[in-house]
């Protein structure tokens, strides 16, 4: 079997907006207690956040961190998590039926994102709350001193504004689980006069809208319509979400799964494109992917947790799926997807970043450790910034019941800022098959594998854990490139990054 193409210099798809490779703490579960804040654990800073997966997430080179939420957001009080620690209250979280203790809030979070190189991307509270928490939290955030809200911030410790410049206008409104679902008629304009306020204060923030929670919902994407006819002018990404599962254990069909996301980036960025042609508009939208990840293998553990069977415990174990082989696959087919479609994707968000449906993991009072799939994130984030360009490859595809021709060979193309290195990210479906790899380069003058990395050869339910590694990136050879072309073999249902310097 073989995938014959060409990238070519001249054919290039859009600049990457290195906000594509972020991600998400939501105050769920053990993301923040246990998972970035344990202050017992060994590695522990002066503000009780570990270190060790502080350093996860440095190699990890995240760009953006959204939070606290998530459904969480929606009955949450961001003052609930300010001033002295022994003063805040503990309370219900109704999204997940747990206790929010509030020990950490926006001043040991924000600590936490600079120790770990990250930006902040907040969400404000559009479900129980509205337009009047969102000005004072941003006027708490953003605004330098001299007034009610700034001066707080500054006698709770914190002297400088953290200038955080991306928002979100709450979360999955749309959702019949969100605390204070609204149609899309009451959440637009209530979006639409936040953020009238919000660019009252600063009309340089930028502003994230929410879209549909997933495609499967009634009312998409009729809803992204409405929505964006009240907001267009006022925001500058629409949001959307999706999560993949294989409860039918079809490896084929689970793999083929980002060409649903294909259609729905596409189905939003049209919606996008036709609202912008209506109001006559200059500007445009792009779409924030701020939720994405495998979510499933927790599903049937969480139930007594979600069900309440278990009280409001603080910090259980939730969504905490163990990821396989085959979600590095489907992983690294998804990061392929917004790296081509990196024109009308510029912020992404893997949901979440540390124990609920995360690449880390930890145990308490022990080292953090790596999920299989946060290779191909890693990789990606690393490597994947730059250029992303056209691939025309040739490839035999096949059916499901969505898509009429799924190419075996998943491949995107980046040219980096960095070093000027060329990368392939590619991943071969094909279950029993190698694949002959054979794509000519146009324009990108002499090259030679400087990196080559491969996952292959895993059994597919194959898992890492705390004491074991065995899904991880091993070093690939046999890559060729010679006369302007790059060839070489690419193993049946394997992950492979080959850069070209
Ligand atoms: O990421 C887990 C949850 O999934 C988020 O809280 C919510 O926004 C989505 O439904």
């Amino acid at each position: 079997m073989r995938a014959v193409g060409t990238v070519h210099r001249d054919y290039k798809i859009s600049t990457i907006d290195p906000r594509l490779y972020g991600s998400f703490v939501e105050h769920l579960g053990r993301a923040v207690y246990t998972g970035i804040y344990e202050p017992d654990h060994p590695t522990a800073d002066e503000n009780g956040m570990r270190q060790d997966v502080i350093d996860l997430v440095r190699e990890l080179d995240v760009p953006v961190v959204r939070y606290p939420g998530g459904n969480f957001v929606s009955a949450y009080n961001w003052e609930d998590g300010i001033g002295p620690k022994e003063d805040r209250p503990v309370r219900l979280d109704l999204a997940w039926h747990t206790s929010e203790s509030n020990q950490v809030g926006i001043h040991e979070f924000a600590d936490w994102a600079k120790a770990a190189n990250t930006e902040m991307m907040l969400a404000v509270n559009l479900g129980s709350r509205g337009l009047d928490e969102a000005r004072a939290f941003l006027e708490y955030v953003n605004h330098p001193g001299g007034s009610y809200w700034s001066d707080l911030r500054r006698k709770n410790g914190r002297e400088e504004p953290w200038n955080v410049k991306l928002w979100c206008l709450g979360n999955e409104m749309d959702g019949p689980w969100q605390i204070g679902q609204k149609t899309a008629e009451e959440y637009g304009r209530v979006a639409f006069e936040t953020a009238k306020a919000m660019r009252a204060f600063d009309k340089s923030i930028e502003l994230v809208v929410c879209g549909s929670s997933s495609p499967k919902m009634p009312t998409y994407p009729a809803w992204e319509a409405t929505v964006l006819d009240y907001t267009y002018d006022s925001v500058d990404y629409i949001s959307l979400h999706m999560y993949f599962e294989n409860h039918a254990g079809d490896t084929t069909a689970y793999l083929a799964q980002n060409a649903r996301l294909d259609d729905y980036i596409e189905t939003i960025a049209s919606v996008i494109k036709v609202t912008k042609a209506k109001k006559r508009s200059k500007k445009d939208v792009y779409i924030s992917f701020d939720e994405w990840n495998v979510w499933y293998h927790s599903n049937e553990a969480d139930r007594k947790v979600l069900e309440g069977r278990d009280g409001w415990p603080h910090a259980p174990e939730l969504l905490e799926d163990i990821y396989n082989f085959e979600d590095v696959l489907q992983v690294g087919c998804i990061l392929n997807t917004f790296i081509r479609r990196a024109d009308v994707v510029k912020v992404g968000c893997l949901a979440q970043l540390v124990n609920v449906i995360a690449p880390i993991m930890t145990v308490p009072g022990r080292p953090a450790w790596r999920q299989t799939t946060y290779y191909p994130y890693l990789f990606a984030s690393r490597y994947g910034r730059g250029t992303s360009y056209q691939l025309s490859i040739d490839c035999p595809s096949y059916k499901t019941d969505f898509a009429e021709a799924v190419p075996y060979l998943d491949v995107s193309a980046v040219e980096s800022d960095a070093d000027g290195a060329l990368t392939l990210f590619i991943v071969n479906r094909h279950e029993t098959d190698a694949i002959t790899l054979d794509v000519a380069l146009e324009g990108f003058g002499a090259r030679q594998v400087i990196m080559d990395k491969v996952i292959a050869g895993h059994a597919l339910k194959a898992v890492n854990g705390p004491d074991s590694q065995a899904v991880a990136p091993a070093d690939g050879s046999g890559i060729e490139v010679e006369g302007g072309r790059i060839t070489g073999e690419i193993a049946p249902l394997s992950y492979r990054m080959i850069r070209l310097g």
